[in-house]
């Protein structure tokens, strides 16, 4: 039964006493059950309400009902009353508190029996992929990995790579351009690069001869997406420069490089080409890796090779002196040294590696799809 105050039937100090120590007990009482926010706020109410908490009886049955010559006394006692609730409300309080905290940490308390949260781990895009392992082969071979920006000048993508302003080549690259250039100097003009070969300009600049470097990287053309374009795609350079290379180096790297990259057996076949920044120029074929180069699969046509039993995998050549001639300050004089470069994409090599028919699928980044090559 929760503690009442009632009306003292006088007003003598040894009355009043009494009364007091009855309703201290009954504090102590109360207050030595609260153990949470909630029962505190009973008690809180219970004692200090403004309409019918203990205090305001205390006002109303004590000091107001006290007659004249007793108030004095009366209220004196009221006052030290209403100290010592006021202050047992407030220490409850903390405690209260403190106990709903340590309850609640109590619940957050760690498990550390629980099993982890698992954190599904990516893989490998199958272009990437594709991409590390041709990579990896020519850095077996001493050749260092280079990057460029995606985003060129009109200077490294074409004039440097000797395709002069209007030169009809540069028709074939299907070049996407940037907006609002049309102020700046031919040269600094910004395009999105259209070949990784800008980057050979871009480390002849910097590194002087010998190097032998391959270029991974994004690349972009004004080609409507299908089974086989992309408008961004992916090539891998490279880049030999030093004294004495020949066309015999060329064949010799790219015939070791295709053989590490396809299979032992693979043969390779070069055929005459033209690239305005290499001379002579050549495209580099591999027997057909899937039929073997017979063109059938028993009696079914090899789709992949167009039943040829050859597949084009790049474009190479002697670098033309008129490249060098961009980098001739940086030791590269056409007079003193030579080089091969070679291009191919990475997107298309992938697609025959792994068997797809849709070069799209690889962009889609449809889950299902890429899981099948983590
Ligand atoms: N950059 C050429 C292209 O995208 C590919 C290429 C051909 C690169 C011959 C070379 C090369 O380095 O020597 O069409």
């Amino acid at each position: 039964m929760a503690y009442t105050l009632s009306k003292p039937k006088d007003f003598l100090p040894a009355t009043l006493d009494k009364a007091a120590k009855k309703l201290l007990q009954a504090l102590a009482n109360e207050a030595a059950k609260v153990s949470n926010e909630v029962e505190w706020k009973t008690f809180r109410d219970h004692w200090m309400a403004r309409k019918d908490g203990v205090l305001s009886s205390l006002n109303d049955l004590w000091l107001k009902a006290a007659p004249k010559d007793a108030k004095r006394q009366v209220g004196q006692r009221v006052n030290e009353l209403k100290a010592v609730v006021e202050q047992t409300v407030e220490q409850a309080k903390q405690r209260a508190e403190s106990s709903s905290r340590s309850s609640r940490l109590e619940g957050e308390r760690v498990d550390i029996t629980l099993p982890g949260i698992q954190r599904p781990i990516g893989a490998e895009h199958p272009i990437v992929k594709t991409t590390n392992e041709m990579v990896a082969v020519f850095r077996d071979l001493g050749y260092s990995v280079e990057e460029g920006p995606e985003i060129e000048t009109d200077y490294y993508n074409f004039e440097a790579l000797n395709f002069p302003p209007n030169h009809p080549a540069r028709d074939t690259q299907d070049t996407l351009f940037l907006a609002q250039q049309q102020a700046k100097p031919l040269r600094e003009q910004l395009l999105l690069r259209t070949h990784t070969s800008p980057v050979q300009i871009r480390s002849m600049a910097t590194k002087k001869p010998p190097i032998r470097i391959v270029i991974p990287g994004r690349v972009y053309r004004k080609d409507p997406p299908d089974a086989s374009h992309s408008p961004m795609f992916h090539q891998i350079e490279g880049l030999a420069v030093d004294t004495n290379i020949t066309f015999g180096d060329l064949k010799g790297t790219l015939d070791y490089a295709m053989k590490a990259f396809f299979g032992s057996n693979v043969k390779t076949s070069f055929r005459p080409s033209f690239f305005p920044f290499t001379e002579p120029s050549a495209e580099l074929l591999v027997s057909c890796f899937l039929c073997g180069g017979r063109g059938t699969h028993g009696s079914d046509p090899c789709r992949p090779c167009k039943q040829t039993g050859w597949i084009e995998i790049l474009g190479c050549g002697m670098v033309d002196p008129n490249v060098f001639q961009f980098v001739k300050h940086n030791g590269y004089d056409p007079e003193k040294v030579s080089g091969f470069a070679f291009g191919m994409g990475a997107d298309r090599i992938a697609l025959l590696k792994y068997g797809v028919e849709d070069l799209q699928l690889f962009f889609q980044n449809d889950v299902r799809f890429l899981r099948q090559f983590a």
